[in-house]
Order: C-alpha cells, then structure tokens, then sequence
C-alpha cells in the first residue's frame, strides 16, 4: 500500500537535551524517518543543543551512531542529507549562557514555524523557558514541547504550566502523552466514530466492564533514580492510562479539532468517581516487584536495583475506576500497569454484557459474551471474539472464534512510531493529540487523592515475583466482582 505524506512547512526545530536517551532513542530516529518519507521541507533545520562541547560535525558523529543504533534499513544516501540538516549549538541551560547564539541562529529565519523541543527533566522546563523568553527567541511562530511528567501532583503541575504559560500562550504549548501517537489508539477513534456498528452498543445497558492493561517485562533498569519519585501511578496511569480511558469513555466530539476531543476527554475525567482514604483500600492494589525470572533469566528486584530497603514505591497498580454520568454509571474500569510483568502487552479489553437468554440446550456448550480486544503492543490489532456454531455434523455445538484483524498483516507498511507523528503535528499545529492544561489539573485531581489516602496508609504495596502478573490482590480485586483478567491468549 502506498504511504501517503503530507509535506510540513518550513521550520525550525531546536532539540533540548539532544545529547540525551529521548533524542537518542525516538526523536533523532523519529526526524530520520519523516525526512526519508519525504515530509520534511528542503531548508528545514533541526538545532541540537546540550552542554557538551560539540562542533556540528561532533553532533552528526554522534547522531550518526544513534540512528546506527535504532534504525532498521538505513539508507546511506539519506542519512548524509539528513545529517546535513543538523545543527549544533552549546547551551547551559542554568547559566543561560549560548541562548543569545541561538537567538543569532533563528533570526536568520524570523518567519518560519519555530518548534522548541524541550528534551530534559521537567525541573529545566521553567528555566528553559525563561531563557528563550529573555532572549527574545520566541515569537508568533513559535510553540514549545514538553513532555511528562508534568508535575508530580496538582499543585506542582499548576506551578510548571503557569512559567511555561508564561511565556507561551496555552495554544503554543504542546504537552506530548505518546501513547497518543500511538497508531492503534488512532485507530480506536475510527473505530468508534467511523463505524456505526458499536456506537448503539457503547454504553452501560451493553457493555459488561471495560479493561486496560499497559504491562512491561522490564524493570526500572536506569531510570531507578527518577522512577522512584514517580511510581506506577504518576508514571502511566496519570496520563497515559488514563488518556485511554478518556478515548474509550468519551462522547463523540463533534469534529476531530483539537478543542472538540479535548473538551469531550476532560468530561470524562472530571467524572471519575473519587478514589480517596475512605475507599482506597477496596478499589486500588499496589505492588513492588521482587526477585524473579524475566525472558528467561533471573531478575533482581525493586529494591536491590535501587540499592534502597525502604523505598515503598509502587512499580505495579489496579485500579477500579467508575465513571459517574449516564452512558458508564456501573461499568467498572479495570486498570492496570506494572513492570517486570508477565509480558509486554498493552489492550483495552470491552467486554460485552452476556446474552439474555439461551435457546440453545445444554449439549451446545458455554455461550461467552462478546469481547472487543484492542491491541496497542506488540502486534498491534483489533479482534472481536463472537460465538458461531462449530462446523459440521455432530448437532448445535457452539464455540467463540476471534474475528481477527492484525495490522501488520492488513497492511504492509512500516508502522510509525508515535513520535513520528507528534513531532508533525506540533509543526502543523495540531494539538488534537496533545493534553491540554485543564486537563492535566483534571487527571491530577484524581490521582492527588488516591495517591494521599497511600502515603497515610501503613500498607506496604504488595510485593510479586518478577515475571507473574502483578500481587494476587490484583486478581482478587477483579475477581470479587465475578469477572477474571483477561490475558493475552484471547481467553
Ligand atoms: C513512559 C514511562 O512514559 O512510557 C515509562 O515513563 C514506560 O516508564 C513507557 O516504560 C512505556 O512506553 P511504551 O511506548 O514502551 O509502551
């Protein structure tokens, strides 16, 4: 199938922090690939910048090795053009000093899109921010990345929006959850909003519970340091669990502009209902994982890697989350993530209400009720499991078959990754997929709670063998509701 690219205008794009993993791992890999695709503009420029001493050949040396490194079927003719298109600036973001050369650089095009990608921890956003603004960087043309975590809790999310806010109008800044971006998430809208099949079916009078599961095999690994300041909760239930969730719930927008799927989204989080002290305990398991065995080999556990006995932490979550309005009121949404779990595997799981009544006798077998398995990673998918009568003699045996739709077998494109979109889009100015500030507060007002009633609890999250799928009180939390996990075997 052909790919179709859309060519972006001119820009500017400077990368904070472009000597760190992010621009090594996704943005560097990410540019590469839209420029090869052909939707980068001739004159496009893409402007490192980081503390090291770095000449423009230094940086291209070292952006060579990490395209080397990440991407599949690079093409050495591309790579030099692409190369080309990077620049190098030194700047010390604390000291502010290398902001005035950067200024020098952009005023060279005043007029082109000018896209600031702030790649660093979120204690620079302010800073960086600043600089730009005292330097006189930033214009009408201009717009700002950030990326999560934004905020530890509400409080500290107030305070980062409000210097990033001033300094960018809120239409400026484009606060990246690249789950968004992901291609199966898109397609979670078309298949909500272009089929008419499910929207009659959308609702509590059908749809029995809804899952989502984001699990990891991996464990904390390097980023123990900063892990143990967030926990499962601030890390991905906050923003990209809860994102889901939001597509999931939320009610048609009226178009896909940005403002219309944003205000449907934040409906549905300022509906959640409350998680706090007096229901924690019942509706929420925490977990730490311990030693075990992970793809084949043994693990060490939380603590060990973080060389802290007392860090209480959680690296797995369940939630029971209900949403209070007329189309969910009494379909729990079962949520979960963790490291060093069973498997990497991200879906949301629909589970239809079971039929009201059998025709069928006895010897026909179980009837399960139909489920609509969205497959984020890996094998990214769509599969509607139905019941249909077992072929052939023998009488009316029915069994449940998947009627099953693969991505990558459909269709034989390369799959982008998320951050291949996003970037685009910030360039075309396309917040449809990006978090706005309300709805940052309205995420954190659900998590401050849950995350209070913890730290007054004298419960240790529980601790699970690396490798299982997270403490038992997990399975238990669904399971007292007289409904199971499902697990990737399509049971
Ligand atoms: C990040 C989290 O936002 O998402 C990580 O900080 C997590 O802890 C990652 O591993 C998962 O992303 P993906 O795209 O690999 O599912």
């Amino acid at each position: 199938m052909a790919v179709r690219v859309i060519e972006v205008e001119e820009f500017d794009l400077v990368v904070f922090g472009a000597s760190g993993d992010l621009a090594h791992r996704k943005l560097l890999p990410a540019l590469y690939h839209r420029d090869a695709d052909g939707q980068v503009p001739e004159n496009a420029r893409i402007i490192c910048s980081a503390r090291r001493d770095y000449s423009d050949e230094d940086y291209r040396k070292y952006a060579r090795e990490a395209l080397e490194e990440h991407v599949k079927d690079l093409d050495d003719e591309h790579l030099a053009l692409f190369l080309n298109r990077l620049h190098y600036v030194k700047i010390d973001v604390a000291s502010g000093e290398g902001f005035d050369d950067l200024k020098t650089i952009l005023d060279e095009r005043p007029k082109v899109v000018r896209a600031f990608y702030l790649a660093v921890g979120p204690d620079l956003f302010g800073t960086i921010c600043e600089n730009l603004g005292k330097a006189g960087a930033v214009n009408e043309h201009s717009r700002v990345v950030i990326e999560k975590p934004i905020g530890k809790d509400g409080a500290s999310a107030k305070a980062l929006n409000e210097t990033v806010g001033a300094v960018f109008k809120e239409e400026q800044i484009f606060r990246i959850d690249h789950y968004l971006g992901k291609e199966t998430v898109q397609n979670l809208m078309a298949l909500r909003f272009a089929n008419a099949l499910f929207e009659p079916l959308w609702n509590a009078a059908h749809i029995d519970h809804v899952q989502i599961t984001v699990a990891e095999s991996l464990g904390v690994g390097g980023r123990a340091g900063y892990y143990d300041t967030a926990g499962a909760l601030r890390d991905m239930v906050q923003n990209h669990i809860l994102q889901l969730l939001c597509l999931v719930a939320m009610e048609p927008p009226e178009s896909m502009n940005a403002d219309s799927v944003r205000d449907e989204k934040l409906k549905v989080l300022k509906a959640l209902a409350p998680i706090d002290e007096h229901n924690a305990d019942r509706l929420t398991v925490r977990g730490q994982y311990r030693a075990g065995a992970s793809a084949g080999g043994a693990v060490p556990g939380y603590l060990d890697e973080l060389g802290d006995d007392e860090s209480r932490t959680e690296t797995f979550v369940a939630l029971k989350a209900e949403i209070a309005n007329w189309r969910w009121a009494g379909v729990p949404f079962y949520l979960r993530t963790g490291k060093r779990l069973a498997q990497r595997v991200s879906e949301i799981v629909v589970q239809f209400q079971p039929i009201p009544h059998s025709i069928f006798d006895a010897e026909a077998g179980t009837i399960t009720a139909n489920r609509l398995i969205i497959r984020l990673q890996p094998d990214e998918g769509v599969q509607m499991l139905i019941m249909i009568k077992d072929p052939g003699p023998g009488g009316m045996r029915l069994r449940q078959v998947p009627l099953d739709m693969s991505f990558a077998d459909a269709f034989k494109v390369r799959n982008p990754d998320a951050y291949e979109r996003l970037i685009m889009d910030v360039i075309r100015g396309n917040q449809t997929l990006f978090m706005r500030r309300d709805e940052v507060d309205a995420a954190w007002a659900w998590i401050d709670p849950i995350q209070t009633a913890w730290a007054s609890s004298k419960d240790l999250p529980k601790g699970y063998t690396s490798g299982t799928w997270g403490p038992s009180a997990s399975i238990a939390l669904v399971e007292r509701d007289g409904r199971t996990w499902t697990e990737d075997d399509g049971n």
